[in-house]
């Protein structure tokens, strides 16, 4: 590929404005804000985040797909994807965004706030019992970029930390399992789970009424804690509603949902056990992330290889 023109953009987007990343990519190369008709055929790569299904089998001379965030999922409803490798997020400040979210949120159940906010709206003053975070295992389903990254601020609190992913992975001071046989160990071992798995044909809807019953509930919080960040379409949101009503959950964070945005009609939104946040775990900031990404283009364009490149067979 070396000595190839500047690769023109195609920018495709649903769901947020697009404005700042037509900007910043525009400052360096030829960008084409999604069309309604066909596309130019002259582009090399799309940038993309809920593209329009069948918009990039129309691009002869497509050479690389990236995607807006860390998950692909939203790039893999397309049914006619063509076969261009697919890039995606991996990146110090949107990993530095889900670690905050997921310590806040730990942290949160942790040290009880759900009571101390209803305290407060009674004019309660009343201490509870509390408990060191040594007392408490967090499990990190995902031991990704994001997952390892969360351990570590987890694991520096004083919580124990216990892993789950796909294949055997070994991170320093984190009690890791694997596949299926590793999950029911690990969910025995967990009191606070966290969910930061891709959606793949896999993972979908993984986060059942079964598997939280398979959650410890034996320690100070007073029972096991959800808490997902990773995508809705893990977890039947059905199921979540039923374990916190009959006590198999005390509570849980919510950021991701079948159905983005999340039906008004969902029961979840008045739970008293659930704290909502709308996908906002961990933001793409186009200020941080196309800077990168014009750089990967750059250096595949000098024959380098791309980075963060997705498996197609595992799906993330
Ligand atoms: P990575 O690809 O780096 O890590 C994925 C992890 O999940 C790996 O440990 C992998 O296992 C594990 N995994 C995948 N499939 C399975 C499976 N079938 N069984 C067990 N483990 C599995 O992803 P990131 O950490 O970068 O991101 C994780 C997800 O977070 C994204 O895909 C996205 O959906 C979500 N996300 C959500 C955001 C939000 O704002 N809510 C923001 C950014 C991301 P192995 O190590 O063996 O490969
Ligand atoms: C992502 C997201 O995948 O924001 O990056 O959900």
């Amino acid at each position: 590929m070396s000595g190839m023109d500047k690769g023109r953009i195609l920018l495709s987007v649903t769901g947020f404005n697009p404005q700042r990343w037509y900007e910043l990519l525009s400052a360096s190369r030829t960008v084409t804000l999604e069309p309604d008709g066909p596309a130019d055929p002259t582009i090399t790569y799309a940038v993309v985040w809920k593209h329009r299904p069948n918009l990039l089998s129309s691009l002869p001379n497509l050479r690389a797909i990236f995607s807006i965030g860390a998950g692909v999922d939203h790039i893999f409803v397309d049914p006619d994807l063509p076969k261009a490798p697919v890039v995606r997020v991996v990146a110090e400040n949107l990993t530095q965004y889900m670690t905050e979210f997921v310590v806040w949120r730990v942290l949160d159940h942790h040290r009880q706030g759900a009571l101390y906010r209803s305290q407060q709206a009674r004019k309660v003053w009343h201490e509870p019992p509390q408990r060191p975070a040594s007392d408490i295992a967090v499990g990190i389903m995902g031991l990704g970029n994001l997952g390892r990254a969360a351990a570590q601020a987890l694991r520096a609190l004083g919580f124990h930390v216990n892993g789950w992913s796909r294949t055997a992975q070994q991170v320093e001071g984190v009690s890791t399992f694997h596949g299926d046989n590793g999950l029911t160990p690990f969910l025995n071992a967990t009191d606070i789970l966290v969910v930061l798995l891709p959606l793949t044909p896999a993972t979908r809807g993984i986060v059942t009424y079964r598997l939280l019953r398979e959650l410890r509930r034996r320690n100070g919080l007073g029972g096991a804690v959800l808490v997902n960040a990773g995508r809705g379409r893990l977890q039947l949101d059905a199921d979540i509603h039923r374990a916190l009503d009959d006590g198999t959950l005390k509570e849980a964070s919510l950021d991701v949902f079948e159905t983005e945005p999340l039906p008004e009609s969902s029961p979840l939104w008045n739970h008293p056990k659930v704290f909502i946040t709308p996908h906002a775990a961990a933001t793409s900031d186009p200020n941080h992330l196309v800077k990168p990404m014009l750089e990967q283009m750059a250096a595949f364009e000098r024959g380098e290889p791309l980075r963060n490149v997705v498996d197609m067979a595992a799906g993330y």
